[in-house]
This record gives structure tokens, C-alpha cells and sequence, in this order.
């Protein structure tokens, strides 16, 4: 019989009073079915697990495909276990559950707080109606290497524009209210810095000074805390020695005591038992021990909690104690779920039919994708298309193609759901649009048997759109890359195109920043069009023909190639900073910070993004010289949209403080703003910078500021600015 929701803690303790230490100890226990895999092979069968669910041994599973299932499941867990404690059913919806949005890279390219939250809520609705309650998103880990395969499932880069965009995930996914019913709970990972691994290869050891951990790997993660998340997930990875799953330091010290969590932790896929191949403990019960200890309460897949608790309890080598605090949390996520009202509050086979690929849901997702696009060159306007052109030849191994659009992380994703690009440009163009197709070559062999058709066909044509990039299993977990050029033969195939002398617009696919110099130099119109989900096509086609004005803006740099990895815009300046200036002594240049190879600057910066729209930026205006502390500066620019087209443009605010007890940043992100500027019109934007912008980790590790002189910019991207100085007394 379900208990009342109110008032939860009460319930909490009565329940617990209740519970055998078995049944503790099941309430840890969090695990997926054979058929279901997201990780190294599963250690239960179905059969074993519906036994397991009955006798109270497990607390939630992962994966369960539809309301059907999920409602036998959980039927069984409440009719049949001894105290009916309900269960929790977890996934990765990373960008839409059946109605798939654009990979979360690529929504972080729209710098669209309210469309990402919108994103975010869809998800949420479709997951929640076919059952699922606990959400295994967002990934907030900050990416610097674009060879890290997981930079498409992030927000790119930079810890502000991190942090808003964490926030607005967990407010997508999570309401104002668990218990409704169309929200549920969200997961923050990976805690923490798994986005550092050294080499960009997936799952390697993360080392860093405990400064920039600080600054610029843990703001998205305490920002999405602040908005109030449920729950987090610990990473693979160790820090300074230690694996992040029996990290005291990270989950008790920071997560808890600094920044007040009082949500429910869990480990990733095994990660507790991977504590030994780490070698931070020698057996599984040493490893359980020391997570649970640390403060990571429930196991994934482990099974490592439910085999070595008990027996560690009983011996009196973990107190009861230090188990309870962690069952504790886990029911009361589950109270506040609404769970215990209502277990099947979240599985319905009639809602999940309406809302899931509602009307209303492809139109968002089209609208999050034509927003995440990115223009990257558009030489002599090539860009945007006309609708009536006579012939387009679209080339590739994506011109009409379906099943890579779904990108990585679309588990529940139908493969033959999205709208290819062809059909995207069909829809678009006029009756008389004649268009020819080609793939050219495909991801993965170096066969060039298809180039002959593809010049073929570009011959015949006004205009040629190549569809290259990478296919979804190049990004996402463990889907690392040493090279990030486009791969197989597709450079190539673009050289032989290019041979036409055919005006032609390429479409970059990828998750995750690609070497594309060759492309930069030779192609006149580039669009990074990442991985966009259910509606690729139309969301393309918008902007191809201009119905759509592009609006993206890179949230991680473009390096030229991949020895310039890691590249980021908020470096520091060095002993030996590279001016590139021919007026200095030759020395000077020779002996800087630099490759001989290549140049220092991006191909692309962070913050990158062009527009069909003109912007003019007038020169910053601020409203005092110089500010004490707790005071405001107000930063004012105006911004001219000097072209015949109505445009967004996001308006990016940097600042650079000139000195300080640690060395700072060259340019730091301290505000944007998105607005539509209309053609002809002039719009003044403005920003307030706080003392909280100033602050750092200073030398002693406090935060705070310090006085003296700091710069601001303003302008399209972390690198085409213009710039102001202030004091801060
Ligand atoms: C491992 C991944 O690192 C994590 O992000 C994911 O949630 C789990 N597998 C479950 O699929």
C-alpha cells in the first residue's frame, strides 16, 4: 500500500527501522538487463534480475524499454518484495529520448539558455511517460582536447557558458517539482574533471594543480548543484592519485560539506569495483568499503555493494552507521519522486503514446537544431542558397543518409527516424530544383571507387553541398580519436570536388572540434553541423536557403590541427608570450611560446560563429573609470546590424585581470547576451560585471578579488574585440 508523501523524513526513518540489512544494502544496488548494455558485459541475467527485484535486492534498474515494461517491473517490486519499496528507473537521455534533439555540443553552440531548457524538458517528458525517473544527464565535464570522444556529450569549453547551460538542463529536466509527473531526477557527472583524461584518451588518469580544478573543471558541476539536482554520478577517472568513486575529498569534503549537497551519489558503470585495477585497494570489499566510506552511496552495476556490505557491517569493519546514511538518501529521492504515492506515476502506455514524437516535440527539436548550427565561412555571401537554383549535386557519406544522424547517445533513438538531409533540401527547394546525390566515400574504408560519379554529378551542377564528418560512433563514450581530421578518405573526396571549380558548401558533421585548415583555405561556405538529431535535415535545409539566419557561436576552439590540442581561448599568457610582431628582434619571436610548425592562433576561436547578418560593434562604453569593491560596472556597447537581413547575434563580454598573486587568464567569459537584431537597426546592450566576476582563487587558495587593473572586451567571439580598462580600487 503506498505511504504518504509528507513529511518525508519521518517516512524515511520509519522505513529504515524497518529494513534488514539485506534489504539495506539492495536499496544500493542499481543494475541493467542483458539485453540493455551500456558498458563492459553485464554480471546478471534477466531471470536473476526479476528474482532479484522480488526479494527487495535491487533499488532501481537501467534501460527498461517503454511503460509496459517498466510497469511490470515495478508491480513487482512493489507487490512482491517484503516492504514494497519502489523502483527507480534510470537511462542516458543525453539529447531526447525518441524525439532526438542535437547532441549537447551542439546546443551548447546555440548559446540559447531558454531553447536548451525547452530541450531539456521535451526529453524529459517523452522519458518520464515511458517510465523513467532518474536521468542519467547532464554531463557537465569540461573538454579542452577535442580527441576526447565525450566533448559531444558537454557543453564544450569554457566553465561560465558550462555552468548557465548546466543550470538550465537540471530546470529542463527537473521542474519545480519532482513529484509531477512529467519531470525527473537529474544526475550531474562526471564528479569530477572527467573531461581531463591526459591524451584526450577515454577513461586515462586526470592530473591537475587543485587551482584549476577549482576554476575552470568544478563551476558547471556546483552550478548545477546550486539549481538543485537530485543526484550525481562519480567518474572513472582519478585525481591526483586518487579514482574519483572512493574520493572522500571530492564527495564528502566538496560536494557535501562545501557545497551542501544532500542529494544521492552514484557511481559510474562499475567504477567501484574498478577501484582495484586502479589499484587503490587490493579485493572488492576494500573497494566497497572505501566508497561507500567516501560518501558514494549507491553501485552501478558493480554488484559490489550487495556482495560485500553486508559481510563488512557484520564484522564490524564498516558501521551501520555510514550504510544508513547512504539507504537514507536514496529513499529519500525516492519519496521526493513522488514514488511512494504513486510507483507507476511514470509509466502509462497511453501518455508515452501521445508524447512521444508529438508534433510539438519535432518542432522544438527542430527549432534547438537549426539554433545549434554554426557558420563558419561564407565567402562573397555563397550562403544562403537560392530556393529556385537549377541543379544542386549533394555529396557524401551524409547526403541521405538516416541512421548516423541520431549522433552518440541516442539509446532509445530510431534509427530510420530522422529526416535526411536530401529530404530536408527536397522539402525546401523549388519544383524545378533538379537534385543529384552522390556519397563519394564512406567513413571508415579508403575506397575512392565512388569519387568518379561524385565529380560526375558536381560537374553537372550550379552548386554542390557536401554532406562529410564523422559517424556517430566516433563520438561519445570511449569513442576517443588520436587523429581529428575527417576520416577515411573524405578529404580527398572534398579535393577532387574542389577540382570542379564548382561553388560549394560543406556541411561538417562531427562530435567534436575537427582539424579542417584544407577546408578553411580551399571551400568558400562552411556550416558545423555536428550530430542534429531527428530533424537534421529540415534544420539544415532552413539555413541552407536562408529561411533560418545562423546564429551558433563555437563553445570550444577550432584548432588547426591536432598538435595544437589542448587549445583553449582562456589560457595564460606565459614567461614568452608569442606576439607574432616583426618589428621586435628575431630573438624574440624565435624564443616565445610557440611551435615552429604551426601558428599559435586557432583556426576557429571559441566563441566563433558568423551570421548572414553584418554586426557592427561601436567602442565600449563603461560608466566609471575605476570601482571599489561591492560596486557595479556597467559595460555598454552598441551593436549595428549593417546589413539587409535580420540576424541574432550573440554579444560575448571577456574581461583580463592584468596582475594578479597567481597569473591569470588572457580572456575570461563573464557574460553574452543573444538578442535579434533587426536589419538596419542599432541595439545597445549592456552588461553589469560584479565583484563576484573579479573574484579568483587567489594565491592562498581563498576566493576573492584583488585590486589593480583589469581589461574588458567586448564583442563577436574571444577573439575579434574591442576593449576598455578599468581599476578595481
Ligand atoms: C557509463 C557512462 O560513463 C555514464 O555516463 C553512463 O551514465 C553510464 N555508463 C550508464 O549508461
Amino acid at each position: 500500500e503506498p505511504v504518504s508523501k509528507e513529511p518525508t523524513n519521518d517516512k524515511v526513518e520509519e522505513l529504515l527501522s524497518q529494513m534488514t540489512l539485506e534489504e539495506k544494502v539492495g536499496q544500493l544496488n542499481f543494475i541493467v538487463g542483458d539485453a540493455l548494455q551500456t558498458g563492459p558485459a553485464s554480471v546478471t541475467n534477466d531471470g536473476e534480475r526479476l528474482e532479484m527485484i522480488k526479494s527487495g535486492k535491487v533499488t532501481g534498474v537501467f534501460n527498461a524499454p517503454g511503460a509496459e515494461f517498466s510497469y511490470k517491473l515495478q508491480k513487482l517490486a512493489v507487490e512482491n518484495s517484503r516492504l514494497g519499496i519502489p523502483l527507480l528507473f534510470g537511462a542516458d537521455i543525453i539529447h531526447g529520448y525518441k524525439t532526438i534533439f542535437p547532441i549537447p555540443l551542439a546546443e551548447a553552440a546555440s548559446w540559447d539558455l531558454e531553447t536548451i531548457e525547452n530541450g531539456a524538458r521535451v526529453a524529459a517528458k517523452e522519458a518520464t511517460s515511458a517510465g523513467i525517473n532518474f536521468n542519467f544527464a547532464p554531463m557537465v565535464d569540461v573538454g579542452r582536447d577535442a580527441r576526447w570522444g565525450r566533448n559531444a556529450e558537454g557543453a564544450g569549453e569554457d566553465p561560465y557558458l558550462g555552468s548557465l547551460i548546466a543550470r538550465a538542463r537540471v530546470r529542463g529536466f527537473q521542474g519545480n517539482d519532482l513529484a509531477a509527473p512529467y519531470t525527473l531526477a537529474a544526475c550531474v557527472k562526471h564528479f569530477a574533471a572527467y573531461g581531463a583524461p591526459e591524451g584526450g584518451k577515454e577513461y586515462n588518469t586526470v592530473d591537475m594543480s587543485e587551482r584549476v580544478l577549482r576554476e575552470m573543471y568544478l563551476p558547471p558541476y556546483r552550478a548545477a548543484i546550486d539549481e538543485g539536482a537530485a543526484t550525481v554520478m562519480t567518474s572513472f577517472n582519478e585525481i591526483d592519485g586518487v579514482p574519483a568513486s572512493g574520493s572522500k575529498y571530492l564527495l564528502d569534503d566538496i560536494l557535501r560539506k562545501e557545497w551542501g549537497f544532500n542529494g544521492m551519489v552514484v557511481s559510474d558503470y562499475n567504477s567501484i569495483t574498478e577501484m582495484i585495477n586502479h589499484g587503490v585497494v587490493g579485493n572488492r570489499a576494500d573497494a566497497a568499503k572505501m566508497a561507500l566510506e567516501s560518501g558514494n552511496d549507491m553501485d552501478m552495476m558493480g554488484l559490489i555493494y550487495s556482495s560485500e556490505i553486508e559481510k563488512l557491517v557484520k564484522e564490524g569493519k564498516l558501521s551501520e552507521e555510514t550504510l544508513d546514511k547512504a539507504v537514507r538518501r536514496v529513499l529519500k529521492l525516492k519519496y521526493d519522486l513522488g514514488l511512494f504515492e504513486n510507483p507507476y506515476l511514470y509509466a502509462d502506455p497511453a501518455v508515452e503514446k501521445k508524447e512521444v514524437r508529438s508534433k510539438e516535440n519535432y518542432d522544438a527539436a527542430l527549432d534547438m537544431a537549426k539554433r545549434s548550427i554554426v557558420l563558419l565561412k561564407n565567402e562573397k555571401d555563397l550562403l544562403p542558397i537560392n530556393k529556385n537554383v537549377n541543379t544542386i549535386a549533394l555529396i557524401g557519406p551524409l547526403a541521405e543518409n538516416k541512421d548516423e544522424l541520431n549522433g552518440m547517445w541516442s539509446f532509445f533513438g530510431e534509427n530510420q527516424d530522422p529526416i535526411s538531409i536530401l529530404e530536408g533540401i527536397k522539402q525546401k527547394v523549388g519544383p524545378g530544383t533538379k537534385i543529384l546525390t552522390a556519397d563519394g566515400a564512406d567513413f571508415y574504408s579508403d575506397s575512392r571507387s565512388g569519387f568518379s560519379k561524385a565529380v560526375g554529378i558536381a560537374n553537372k551542377a550550379d552548386v554542390v553541398i557536401l554532406a562529410l564528418g564523422e559517424s556517430a560512433v566516433m563520438s561519445g563514450e570511449a569513442a576517443s580519436r588520436s587523429s581529428i581530421e575527417l576520416p577515411g578518405v573524405q578529404k580527398e573526396l572534398m579535393q577532387a570536388i574542389q577540382k570542379t571549380g564548382k561553388p560549394i558548401v560543406t556541411l561538417v558533421s562531427s562530435g567534436r572540434p575537427l582539424a579542417i585548415s584544407w577546408m578553411d583555405k580551399n571551400i568558400p561556405a562552411i556550416l558545423q553541423t555536428w550530430s542534429l538529431g531527428t530533424l537534421t535535415g529540415p534544420a539544415i535545409a532552413e539555413v541552407l536557403f536562408g529561411d533560418y539566419n545562423p546564429s551558433g557561436k563555437l563553445p570550444m576552439t577550432f584548432p588547426r590541427n591536432v598538435g595544437q590540442v589542448p587549445i583553449y581561448y582562456n589560457h595564460k599568457n606565459t614567461g614568452r608570450p608569442y606576439t607574432g610582431d616583426y618589428s621586435e628582434p628575431a630573438s624574440d619571436r624565435i624564443y616565445s611560446s610557440r611551435y615552429r610548425d604551426v601558428e599559435n592562433s586557432p583556426l576557429y576561436p571559441f566563441g566563433y560563429g558568423l551570421s548572414y547578418a553584418k554586426f557592427e560593434y561601436s567602442d565600449i562604453q563603461l560608466d566609471k573609470a575605476s570601482i571599489k569593491s561591492g560596486e557595479t560596472l556597467k559595460v555598454k556597447v552598441s551593436v549595428k546590424n549593417a546589413s539587409k537581413v535580420d540576424g541574432e547575434e550573440v554579444v560575448q563580454l571577456y574581461i583580463r585581470d592584468l596582475v594578479g598573486s597567481v597569473t591569470r587568464p588572457v580572456k575570461e567569459l563573464k557574460g553574452f547576451k543573444k538578442l535579434m537584431i533587426k536589419a538596419g537597426e542599432t541595439k545597445e546592450v549592456s552588461f553589469d560585471l560584479t565583484e563576484d566576476d573579479l573574484s579568483f582563487y587567489r594565491r592562498d587558495m581563498t576566493f576573492g578579488t584583488e585590486p589593480g587593473d583589469f581589461k574588458v572586451y567586448v564583442g563577436t567571439n574571444s577573439r575579434d574585440v574591442k576593449e576598455a580598462d578599468f581599476m578595481l580600487m
